[in-house]
């Protein structure tokens, strides 16, 4: 970088769908669980970032318009990683971010945008010669923003989280999982959206939550087999045993919510409409479709190539009368995270 001279990057990175859920959290911003992802393609937020030498200064924009109410989060984003890397401390940083996705549609886009400012951010460690350029690097950042978004840097599939049977793994980073049957290559996920706006309880509440929950040594005891089962599945291409696990596990997300201390439901009456078809049509057609949830009313209809046309029939005919103002948004398994030039 010459002195007088921003440095600017630009990072396009996606969205991701969890099929075991990370849920609970320990120490700062580590899992207390393995999880593993569908990186998704068409939900991407695209960040820039102008950095200009001088004293930690932060101004963002969310599509071309100044947004003081996403500061506080990207401010204590930089406060952790400059502790990290303190040559952060010495500039401006002008963020400019957009999403392919509207913010209100209730799709969250922390993983989306952490992930593409930490690339962002990584970029800029090498171009001041602190760190070089590594995938593994910017899930670490990414992570410390937000923990799902330490699986959006990867294409394909993402796991993160340190579990025996997953070498490599880290409760501090994610790591790309290889090696699935081709089945998964062309995953579809139509996201209904059942509810637009922001949901009653955040997920970093909802984490703190399983603080004393009592069903909380349980779930990570559940959630550690199923990661191993999971990866059976994912390896096999078995899609009976895919569409169980799959949606036992978003129940089960589900189910501490509505166990927690205080309570909360985020599903709402359309959600459980939803389900219902689904499984009901799965049991009359013999198809593959399946759901899961975010922490969130939303539907996230997962299947594969083979079953795209009863995915079709099924939301026109039927699911598009429970999508808030019948909106859906219709996506897929991904390659990862782009440059773009800026
Ligand atoms: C239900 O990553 O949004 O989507 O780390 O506090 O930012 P923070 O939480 P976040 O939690 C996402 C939880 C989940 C499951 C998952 O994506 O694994």
């Amino acid at each position: 970088m010459k002195a007088s001279e921003p440095f600017i990057t630009q990072w396009q990175s996606p969205s991701n769908i969890a099929l075991v859920k990370y849920w609970g959290k320990k120490g700062f911003q580590l899992p207390s669980n393995a999880s593993i992802s569908f990186t998704l393609d068409a939900c991407h937020t695209t960040t820039r970032l102008a950095a200009t030498p001088g004293d930690l200064h932060l101004s963002i924009r969310v599509n071309g318009k100044e947004q003081p109410s996403f500061l506080p989060k990207i401010e204590q984003f930089f406060k952790h990683i400059s502790e990290l890397f303190p040559a952060l401390k010495n500039f401006n940083y002008s963020i400019d971010t957009s999403n392919t996705f509207p913010h209100s549609s209730g799709i969250a886009s922390s993983a989306s945008g952490m992930s593409a400012l930490a690339l962002c951010v990584v970029d800029l460690l090498a171009d001041l010669n602190e760190e070089s350029f590594s995938p593994e690097l910017a899930s670490n950042l990414a992570r410390i923003g937000s923990g799902s978004a330490c699986r959006s840097v990867y294409g394909g599939l993402a796991e993160w989280g340190k579990h025996a049977n997953f070498t490599g793994s880290s409760d501090e980073y994610a790591i790309p999982f290889t090696g699935y049957d081709e089945v998964f290559n062309s995953f579809h996920d139509d996201i209904l959206i059942v509810h637009e706006g922001s949901k009653s309880v955040s997920s970093t509440v909802g984490h703190s939550l399983l603080n004393g929950h009592a069903f909380a040594t349980q779930r990570f005891e559940e959630a550690e087999k199923n990661m191993s089962r999971m990866k059976a599945i994912l390896h096999s291409g078995d899609l009976d045993d895919f569409v169980d696990l799959v949606e036992r596990e978003a129940l089960m997300l589900h189910a501490l919510m509505m166990t927690s201390t205080p309570s909360f439901i985020l599903m709402k009456p359309e959600t459980v409409a939803i389900i219902d078809a689904i499984r009901a049509d799965r049991i009359e057609k013999g198809h593959h479709i399946c759901f899961t949830l975010d922490a969130g009313a939303n539907v996230h209809m997962l299947y594969p190539e083979k079953d795209a046309h009863y995915a079709n029939e099924l939301i026109t005919s039927k699911l598009v009368d429970y999508c808030e103002n019948g909106r859906y948004i219709r996506d897929r398994i991904g390659r990862g995270p782009k440059r773009i030039h800026a």
